[in-house]
């Protein structure tokens, strides 16, 4: 609905959104989709819309920065992108190898400290870009203040696929139990490593689907989904702060029903275990109100 704010209207907005988030989750991963239609809406070339989200992706990281994220996976191009038209592709890498350089030399990356790697199967990307990523990682090495991951022939069946094969291949050698494999075995051996799991992916462009990006990190953590019908080169900063806004009350939510599950097993073990129903009911206050505190009908205690 915001879509159609004027200008001042969407300062007012966007000010609100500010007020009414606190806390940035520590690590987005978005999905920048909608780059053609966007050009194709301007009259414009495809690939001339890809230059426009690689603005938005610049814009995007200072974001990032300015509210606190420690870390923000982009998806740049999947395995899927490599069945585009050649010219399209050839463009799409051009953008992709000048941007991490362009990344890797500005001052301001050096000046937070902001940590640039690839992930995915980097090895079927054309030489050029892999010597841009490269060098984006040796310029970078030793940040970490704000972690940018940019998926790059990137597909995450694949790699959870090239997991379950070693996984098999160990096993029948006799270098791997079956009891041994759990999920920190399994994270081990993933080639994507970031430095902490997803906290909310977004999506740009209409699509409501998470398209193969990081099963792992973000479904398994199940990280909130934010999908709105800007294109990516539309996406602006109240966007992305009504984005937040969707992380933290999916998060209070969470919360919630997690201290209310605690809240019922403390009360059906009450007449057993009083004691330690009193000391996890006094670990719940603060979580939960009072009142619904009282209906488990027991005296909290401190720790
Ligand atoms: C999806 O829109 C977008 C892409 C496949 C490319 C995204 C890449 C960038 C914005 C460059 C960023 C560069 C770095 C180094 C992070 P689409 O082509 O699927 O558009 P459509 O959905 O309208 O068809
Ligand atoms: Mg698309």
């Amino acid at each position: 609905m915001e879509w159609s704010l004027r200008r001042p209207a969407l300062r007012i907005y966007e000010r609100l959104l500010e007020q009414e988030v606190d806390g940035a989750p520590s690590h987005v991963a978005v999905i920048q989709d909608g780059n053609r239609r966007y050009a194709e809406s301007q009259g414009k070339e495809r690939t001339a819309g890809h230059r426009a989200g690689a603005e938005t992706t610049e814009a995007m990281l200072r974001w990032c920065r300015n509210l606190g994220v420690d870390e923000l996976t982009l998806y740049a191009f999947s395995t899927e992108n490599f069945d585009r038209p050649p010219e399209e592709r050839e463009a799409l890498f051009d953008l992709i190898e000048s941007k991490l350089r362009d990344f890797a030399d500005r001052e301001e990356v050096h000046e937070h400290r902001v940590r640039i790697r690839a992930i995915g199967e980097t090895d079927r990307l054309p030489e050029r870009v892999r010597e841009a990523v490269a060098y984006a990682d040796r310029r970078t090495r030793g940040y970490d203040d704000l972690c940018l991951n940019v998926a790059l022939a990137y597909g995450g069946r694949a790699e959870l696929l090239n997991v379950a094969r070693e996984v098999a291949h160990d096993v029948r050698d006799g270098d791997l139990a079956p009891g041994e494999i759990d999920a920190d075995e399994l994270d081990r051996r993933l080639t994507t490593q970031p430095r902490r799991d997803v906290d909310l992916i977004i999506r740009t462009g209409g699509d409501e689907r998470t398209s193969n990006f990081l099963p792992w990190h973000a479904n398994g953590n199940e990280a909130a989904v934010f999908f709105c019908t800007p294109y990516w080169p539309e996406f602006r900063r109240v966007d992305f702060l009504r984005a937040i806004r969707t992380y933290e009350s999916r998060r209070e939510s969470w919360r919630r029903t997690r201290a209310q599950r605690a809240l019922a097993l403390v009360s059906s073990l009450r007449d057993r275990e009083l004691p330690e129903a009193r000391r996890v009911l006094g670990r719940l206050r603060g979580s939960l109100p009072e009142d619904e505190l009282a209906e488990a009908d027991v005296e909290p205690t401190a720790d």
